[in-house]
């Protein structure tokens, strides 16, 4: 996505996906951070009017799965059903605005990953051949001995497993030049940069084939043409964003919205979709996909977040802590998107007190209350429409280019400033003094400002605290939900009606002691 688009309505189509997780493992908080951010994306982008096709899923075959499954006595399938609705669940609990929830074990996926294998096969890009290798079970993936650590995948710090086996290849090798050409003409395909130049490098490193099949495991889907093996399962995983998209029965509606998707991904597998993926489109005679986004990983205590390493957080456990939105708030607001970062409990609560609790919170309190002590509780014909007018455009111009950039903690921080600069005009004006004064027509200048900005607030803030914006709109008297609006004519300075009837109420964000 450009930020070209940033300045007006669309109504194009826009597909944005995260990974699809694997059902060994149950959701907790590092698969949140991609899920809550695809969302802030997709929401943010219904808001400007795009046809938003959101999607996230399940990753249910393969080895690991086959594995945790015997480990709990279960059939892959039985296991699947339980772990990928415990992600459903989560993303419900959370918000999440996903058009579809995809499993790689329903038949319309069964259908693509058959489809694209054979044409791929057809059009002579995979290969009988022996394949002997150190293969890492967690990952799903080969190493060769110099990526390992004493022997150890650098990713799990588990020993490897030597396999040999009769495989189809797929010939990646081919598309080292198509590749290169590819990202030389599309820039922006790989973000953040560091990222794009980590596959550039890969990819002119030598790119080697790799087997698209498995002969010692059952649990997947079968070659089409060769039975007795069934699919690589990243080969499967790949294809599911086809899958959602319509690929290949509905071709029309793939049309739509092939290649126009923005793949979310966590460093780790970036490899998978900036590299294998692409070229595995380029050899079904299909587009890549139009842009990868890569973030890092959330730590806890410097590590990162896995079931092997026991130190994982449940998105529940903050929930209750922090709310909703609180939750996303933080993801966003405090976690850069690109970089690693650390999960501090302490720097959460201060965070959610300083800029929900006092910031957001506080503002919407005081001028609903004001408003309805001192104007009887109706929006008022009269605005000052100066300083706060120029803030609240400045502060929309730089969220939309912060966000085209998922640069969404300086989209935030903009908003905020929005905040600030209304609680600083407040200071300022003292409609207190005014109001006993006796100047009815100054207090209904300030706070008529005041009200205004807080609904650009609550509509701007909307993709990432969607609940609190949506109580601040009734609150204020509108209609319907923040998301319901379209950008930009819903963020233009005057939308608030006057005559509108305000509501206080509790604290939208009560503080966290
Ligand atoms: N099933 C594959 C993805 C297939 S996509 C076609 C897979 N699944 S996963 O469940 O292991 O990881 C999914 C995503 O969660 C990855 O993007 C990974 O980076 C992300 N995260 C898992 N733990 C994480 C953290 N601790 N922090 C941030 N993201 C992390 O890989």
């Amino acid at each position: 996505m450009s930020t070209d688009r940033i300045d007006q309505p669309s109504g194009a189509p826009a597909f944005f996906t995260t990974p699809i997780y694997y059902v060994n493992d149950v959701p907790h908080v590092g698969h949140a951070y991609t899920t809550v951010a695809a969302d802030v994306m997709a929401r943010w982008r219904r808001l400007w009017g795009d046809d938003v096709l959101f999607l996230t899923g399940t990753d249910e075959h393969g080895l690991k799965i086959q594995r945790a499954a015997e480990a709990a006595g279960l059939t892959p399938l039985e296991h699947a059903d339980r772990t990928s609705a415990r992600f459903r669940e989560a993303w419900t609990l959370l918000g999440i605005s996903n058009d579809d929830f995809i499993r790689t074990t329903e038949p319309r996926h069964h259908a693509a990953v058959s489809h694209m294998l054979q044409t791929v096969y057809d059009n002579g890009h995979i290969e009988l051949g022996t394949y002997e290798g150190l293969y890492c079970v967690g990952c799903e993936a080969y190493y060769t001995e110099d990526e390992l650590n004493d022997g150890t995948c650098p990713i799990h710090g588990r020993p490897v497993e030597r396999v040999t086996e009769e495989n189809y290849f797929f010939k990646l090798s081919r598309f080292e030049q198509p590749l290169l050409d590819y990202y030389a003409a599309h820039p922006d395909a790989v973000v953040p940069e560091t990222r794009r130049n980590e596959v550039l490098g890969f990819i002119k490193g030598g790119l080697q084939d790799f087997s698209v099949s498995r002969s010692s495991i059952t649990w997947g889907i079968p070659l089409p043409w060769d039975p007795r093996h069934v699919t690589y399962v990243w080969f499967d995983a790949l294809i599911n964003y086809c899958t959602a998209a319509g690929y290949p029965s509905d071709r029309e509606r793939f049309d739509r919205y092939w290649p126009s998707v923005v793949h979310f991904v966590g460093k780790d597998i970036l490899r998978f979709h900036a590299v294998y993926w692409p070229a595995m489109l380029m050899a079904a005679g299909e587009l890549p996909p139009s842009q990868v986004v890569a973030h890092g990983w959330l730590l806890a205590g410097g590590e990162k977040m896995s079931k092997s390493k026991a130190n994982q957080i449940f998105p529940a456990d903050l929930v209750a802590e922090f709310g909703v939105d609180g939750f996303r708030y933080h993801f966003m607001a405090d976690q850069r998107f690109g970089p690693d970062g650390d999960l501090s409990y302490e720097g959460m609560i201060a965070r959610y007190n300083a800029d929900l609790a006092n910031n957001f919170g506080n503002l919407a309190n005081r001028v609903l209350t004001m408003a309805v002590n001192y104007l009887g509780g109706v929006v008022p014909e009269r605005r000052e429409d100066g300083l706060l007018r120029e803030e609240a455009e400045r502060v929309f111009a730089l969220q939309g280019a912060a966000f085209a950039r998922y640069d969404f903690a300086s989209g935030l921080e903009a908003v905020w400033a929005l905040i600030r600069a209304t609680n600083a005009f407040i200071e300022d004006r003292a409609p207190w003094a005014l109001n006993k004064a006796g100047d009815t027509a100054a207090v209904a200048g300030v706070l008529g400002d005041c009200l205004e900005a807080l609904r650009i607030v609550a509509l701007l803030a909307s993709p990432v605290i969607p609940s609190a914006c949506a109580e601040l709109w009734r609150r204020l008297g509108l209609p319907g939900r923040p998301e319901d609006e379209r950008l930009p004519a819903a963020a233009a300075w005057g939308g608030l009606p006057a005559g509108s009837i305000l509501e206080k109420g509790a604290p939208l964000f009560p503080r966290i002691q």
